[in-house]
């Protein structure tokens, strides 16, 4: 058993390569995706969940994941999380804070990190690609620090859009019908073996989505043809993944 396990989700490697980051400092540490239930069976040292903000709090896999894991043998354990964000946080460590008091668990250190913007269905990519990446890195290692030193951290109460944040994110896993797949598609399966939540089947060489979505925006970033496209808005639009992430750190993740 390792010492320590972190939890991440991540469509387009942001939130992957901070979690790598601080598994590589603390060391003996399982990393593990929250696309599938995990049974924690174990007692950890520090327990991490690494997750990208969505509509200004966690993605709905996340918020599912956190409520059904059992902490029992785990409540004394230092419990860290890290979002990743564009440009905000609001409420997305506020609310895994709740989650975790509900279950007689505490967040003992909550932390943002701003990362590049990937919301493609929603607008342009920026061409700062580097420089965010290098932001991203210098905000990591000061988590790394903490983390290691067990820093006792509680993140400050932020405003979240609790009200608005549920009903979105129901909305969001529907929103995959607005997808469509162009002649340009090779069906190399790309999209299905990085979409983290499983939600596209390939049939007849072809992506199907199955309405289970996240948005992640996975299977329009990382497809090598460009052809997952939402609508007509993103077919000119650039795609983007972390610079350091690789097509197979995303695919053979546990
Ligand atoms: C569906 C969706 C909603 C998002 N909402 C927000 C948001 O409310 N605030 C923000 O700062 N960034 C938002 N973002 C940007 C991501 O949080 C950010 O780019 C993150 O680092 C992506 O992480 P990943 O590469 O691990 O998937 C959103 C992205 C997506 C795909
Ligand atoms: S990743 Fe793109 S090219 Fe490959 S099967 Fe999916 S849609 Fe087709
Ligand atoms: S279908 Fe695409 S956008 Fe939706 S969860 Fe899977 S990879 Fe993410």
């Amino acid at each position: 058993m390792a010492k320590n396990i972190m939890f991440y989700f991540s469509g387009t490697g942001n939130s992957l390569k901070v979690a790598k980051d601080i598994a590589e400092a603390i060391e003996d540490c399982e990393l593990i995706s929250m696309g599938k239930s995990y049974k924690l069976s174990d007692t950890y040292q520090r327990i991490g969940f690494v997750y990208p903000i969505y509509a200004g709090g966690m993605p709905g896999v996340v918020e599912r994941f956190i409520k059904a894991l059992d902490l029992s043998v785990n409540k004394d354990s230092f419990i860290f999380a890290v979002c990743t964000s564009g440009s905000g946080q609001a409420g997305g460590l506020t609310n895994i804070s709740k989650i975790l008091e509900g279950k007689g668990g505490k967040l003992s250190y909550g932390a943002p990190i701003r990362c590049f913007s990937n919301y493609v269905g929603l607008y342009a990519m920026g061409d700062n690609v580097d420089s965010k990446a290098k932001a991203q890195s210098e905000a990591t290692k000061l988590v790394v620090k903490d983390i290691q030193g067990f820093a006792i951290k509680p993140p400050i109460k932020k405003i979240s859009m609790s009200i608005l944040h549920g009903p979105f994110i129901k909305w969001l896993s529907k929103r995959d019908k607005a997808f469509n797949v162009s002649e340009a598609c090779n069906s190399c399966a790309t999209c299905s073996k990085v979409c983290p939540v499983e939600n596209i089947k390939m049939e007849q060489g072809k992506p199907v989505f199955q309405h289970h979505c996240e948005q992640c925006m996975a299977c329009i970033q990382w497809c090598p043809k460009k052809a997952i496209n939402v609508k007509n808005k993103t077919q000119n639009r650039g795609r983007y993944h972390h610079p350091e992430v690789k097509l197979t750190d995303m695919i053979n993740k546990k």
